[in-house]
């Protein structure tokens, strides 16, 4: 059950007569209203954010984007798993022209994922100038009777800063410290009023910021985590609050079985050593809950997934992700980003555990793409529950270890930060996965 919300349309698709999934997106330059403000701003098909591409898992697609912008860019399909090949952010698309990306959904890929741009060197002014999307693709867990009669948004969080009509301009400084801006966009509304039926409220959140971090609560509510990233959880798991670093996404459900009328709050979190954090909470969105008494009954098992490896089991190698001053550079163990240079090489159909290290006085949201992994322990301390994740926050001075399958495909993908401006700087890393060894 869909209620009214202000996020924009979904996008253009039909099915093609072999029964693939055809969709349609451009990137181009839109004027946007955002309060009372006018600008030029980027977008996907015309709004901010983009429409939401919803695909269903196990299906074939076939997605036809094209550059409307002045600029190259590219898509990236962020968290999909999917053939390295059908999603390289090596290839840049340059202005007027049209690329398209074919590939199959797996069967058990059910889960919240997002669309942006990521041609290096220029994602976070793109990116930062509003383009990003939503991607669902469902599956068996939303059939759940409980999940079905769920009231269901889809919140793209993302923050802009406005300046002579256009995107505010970085300052040198935040390319070190990762740009936020001045107003706090739900669904690129200021915080709007959301409609929703009493029983279970689903809210899919996707923090499409470039660096801001969102550290979420309804006052009064506890929120039931169901999702991350592109998994659902084997149950629900209770939580108060929940921080959502950039990349990162939540499936969450709240129970609300009389009408009411709740906050999304997004309350102070510092990310920096160097930052002074807000010292109050800040308001994002209403969530107006209307209808009779309704029972708002939890589903009590969402789907079974298969654990990788022990919280014990010794790591494979080690990631670092750094950073230098004078000049100020962003690294992954130790060196800035090279295209042409291999960082990582492993072989496909190894399970390996990785451990991921921040030293710095920053946090770092680490991602990788099109193999997701299961947390172990953060700081030695066992992850509470199982999940699929493609980004997991590394705070300031933290270690923790993730378990990779790289059964499923060969070829080259990237690891990076997901704050823009240090992806940007240097802070990735390419992994070749290499063919299994033909033994003979
Ligand atoms: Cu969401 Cu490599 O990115
Ligand atoms: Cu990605
Ligand atoms: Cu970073």
């Amino acid at each position: 059950m869909s209620s009214p919300s202000p996020i924009s349309a979904s996008a253009r698709q039909r099915r093609l007569e072999d029964g693939t999934h055809f969709i349609e997106l451009s990137a181009l330059p839109t004027r946007i209203r955002i309060g009372e403000t006018d600008l030029e701003a980027l977008t996907y098909d015309g709004t901010l954010p983009g429409p939401v591409i919803t695909l269903n898992e196990g299906e074939a697609v076939r997605l036809a984007f094209h550059n409307a912008l002045h600029a190259p860019t590219n898509l990236h399909l962020h968290g999909l798993q999917i053939p390295p090949q059908a999603d390289d952010p090596h290839r840049v698309v340059a202005p007027g022209q049209t690329v398209t990306h074919a590939f199959e959904l797996l069967p058990e890929s059910a889960g919240t994922y997002w669309y942006h741009p990521h041609a290096h060197g220029r994602v976070t002014r793109q990116q930062w100038s509003g383009l990003a999307g939503a991607l669902i693709v469902r599956g068996a867990p939303d059939r759940l009777p409980e999940l079905a009669a769920a009231s269901e948004h889809v919140l793209v969080l993302q923050d802009l800063s406005v300046e002579q009509g256009l995107p505010a301009p970085h300052a040198p400084m935040e390319w070190m410290s990762g740009k936020e801006g001045q107003h706090l966009l739900v669904n690129g509304q200021i915080h709007p009023v959301l409609e929703a039926a009493t029983g279970l409220v689903r809210l899919r959140l996707i923090n499409a910021s470039v660096a801001r971090y969102y550290h979420l609560a309804v006052p009064g509510h506890p929120l039931h985590l169901i999702g991350q990233d592109g998994s659902f959880l084997e149950a629900p798991q209770p939580v108060n609050t929940l921080l959502l670093s950039p990349g990162e996404r939540a499936d969450l459900l709240l129970q609300v079985p009389a009408a009411a009328r709740l906050e999304l709050h997004d309350l102070p979190y510092a990310r920096s050593a160097h930052a002074t954090p807000r010292a109050a909470a800040t308001p994002l969105a209403t969530l107006e809950v209307r209808g009779p008494q309704r029972p708002a009954h939890l589903p009590a098992r969402l789907r079974p997934l298969r654990r990788l490896a022990d919280a014990d089991a010794r790591p494979d190698r080690v990631v670092v992700f750094g950073a230098s001053m004078d000049p100020p550079r962003f690294l992954v163990n130790g060196q800035s980003y090279d295209r042409h240079r291999i960082d990582l090489e492993v072989r496909q159909g190894s399970t390996e555990v990785w451990e991921l290290r921040n030293p710095t006085r920053m946090d770092h949201p680490f991602h990788l793409h099109v193999f997701p992994f299961q947390v172990l322990t953060r700081n030695g301390v066992p992850e509470p529950f199982l999940a699929w994740r493609d980004v997991i926050n590394l705070r300031a001075g933290e270690t923790v270890r993730i378990a990779l399958d790289f059964s499923r495909f060969s070829g080259d993908v990237m690891l990076h930060c997901h704050i823009a401006e240090h992806e940007d700087r240097g802070m990735m890393a390419n992994v070749r996965v290499r063919p299994p060894e033909v033994t003979l």
